[in-house]
């Protein structure tokens, strides 16, 4: 009868979340929340002004009645190059280090010594792996993977424990993108095409920020305190999502002419401007002068001849875009003035036909290197490639025995040597010192 079925559901629902906060308490997430604070106040004490992008010609700033308009472009920390430990490099790479700076040289170096093993594999959804995110913390390697059927994974790779991985089912579709809180280390927020929610991990909840019937595809944050994001709509529109107002539809969604948006990204100093990408569009836009129809770009980012996967600044100042095109090229541009119409400042052949049970490549930018990024790869043997800005191919991560098969969604974490690549069948291989 109903009435025991509803509470055996329940009992079950209960042992859930029991389990569940005990995987948390393992986790200490509690510790690195202090940890990660005190590094922030660390970092405060010597922040660096960075000159921020001019504009080439300046419109008069029409004001908006939003709370997100009180933006304003700040200094940000150097990140600092990890230790470097002496590694054979990579045979596989160029074999031209003479002509590296003596900082690449060593970033090479430390991306030869990341190594992966057998122990650092792990299945952590049930099927495709669509997006993923690192957690900041330093003393708990946590990574959350999303995949198509709505599951989000999270995995504590350096626990022992088989209990080291916990899954949930938060979304009903694909978890499209994902990011941990920039202010707080025990939230995740996650996106499918018709809802963004705020999981915490330590309670094991998914709370509802967001709903809408306009198919979502990616989001970013608007602010370092993470309560306005820009969210992107799979028919080329984009919305602004301000999680203090009790509203579940976005304040603000506006007509960009775009056919497609699959990636937004704010820029990492000037958080004014993003970055949107789409069917052959790759376009910077300036939040404060969005309108709900004929948004003009400030910068337009030329060249592509089929559908862009992905665009994103570059992690420290902005001023490089990497994107991904079906045309089978990685373009790079300068974006240091934004000037109405950029091209390619380099351009690398990289085939990116990765067919229809492959999620498609992103060109994602190491977060401790403002000039090298990460990007799955179709070759075989089958490996994760790092480039220079320059179009330079730096390093190839590969393993004959426990890599074989493509990663096509990679994420890097920000402080330590750790590159976590995940594949179609919800497997994640963590490469690490
Ligand atoms: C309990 O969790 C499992 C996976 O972790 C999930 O498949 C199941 O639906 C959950 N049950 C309830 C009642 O929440
Ligand atoms: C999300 O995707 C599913 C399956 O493709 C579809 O049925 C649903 O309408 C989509 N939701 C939105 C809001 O577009
Ligand atoms: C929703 O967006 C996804 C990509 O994020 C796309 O694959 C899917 O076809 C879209 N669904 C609809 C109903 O437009
Ligand atoms: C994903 O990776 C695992 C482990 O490397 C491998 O066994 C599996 O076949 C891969 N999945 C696909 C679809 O290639």
């Amino acid at each position: 009868d109903g009435y025991s079925q509803l509470s055996a559901y329940e009992m079950k629902r209960l042992k859930n979340i029991t389990e569940n906060a005990k995987f948390f308490a393992a986790l200490q997430l509690h510790k690195s929340a202090a940890r990660l604070k005190q590094i922030a106040t660390k970092r405060q004490s010597h922040v660096v002004k960075r000159p921020k992008p001019k504009k080439v010609e300046e419109e008069p700033v029409r004001r908006r009645s939003m709370r997100l308009l009180r933006v304003e472009p700040t200094g940000i920390p150097m990140v600092e190059t990890p230790a470097q430990p002496q590694a054979e490099r990579d045979l596989h790479a160029d074999d031209d280090a003479v002509k590296c700076t003596p900082d690449i040289t060593r970033y090479r170096e430390s991306l030869s010594s990341m190594v992966l093993s057998e122990e650092n594999i792990r299945k952590v959804v049930k099927s495709r792996v669509c997006s993923m995110a690192i957690h900041p913390s330093e003393s708990t390697i946590l990574v959350a993977a999303g995949d198509k059927w709505g599951n989000v994974g999270l995995w504590n790779v350096v626990s022992e424990s088989e209990e080291g991985a916990h899954m949930f089912t938060p979304h009903n579709f694909p978890v499209c993108c994902m990011h941990f809180s920039p202010c707080n280390p025990a939230h995740l927020l996650s996106l499918s095409n018709d809802t963004l929610r705020c999981g915490d991990v330590t309670r094991a909840v998914f709370d509802e920020i967001c709903r809408s019937e306009d198919n979502f595809s990616s989001f970013d944050f608007l602010e370092d305190n993470a309560c306005t994001a820009i969210v992107g709509h799979w028919d080329g529109a984009v919305a602004v999502v301000d999680r203090r107002t009790q509203a579940m539809a976005p304040e603000l969604s506006v007509d960009i002419g775009f056919r497609r948006t699959r990636t937004v990204h704010v820029h990492p100093l000037s958080k004014q401007y993003f970055l949107a990408a789409g069917a052959v569009d790759v376009c910077v836009f300036d939040i404060r002068h969005l309108k709900s129809k004929q948004n003009e770009p400030v910068s337009s980012l030329k060249g592509h001849i089929k559908s862009v996967a992905s665009a994103y600044f570059s992690p420290v100042t902005g001023s490089k875009v990497v994107t991904v095109s079906a045309d089978d090229k990685l373009r790079i541009y300068d974006t240091t003035s934004l000037s109405s119409t950029v091209t390619a400042l380099s351009v690398i052949r990289h085939n990116s036909n990765t067919g229809r049970w492959l999620t498609r490549f992103r060109a994602i930018w190491d977060p401790k290197q403002e000039h090298c990024f990460v990007v799955g790869s179709m070759a075989q043997p089958r490996r994760i490639e790092v480039f220079q800005d320059t179009g330079k191919l730096l390093h190839s991560f590969y393993n004959l025995e426990c890599l074989s098969s493509v990663c096509s969604i990679n994420v890097v974490h920000p402080r330590q040597n750790i590159l976590v690549g995940g594949n179609s069948s919800g497997r994640l291989h963590v490469f690490k010192e």
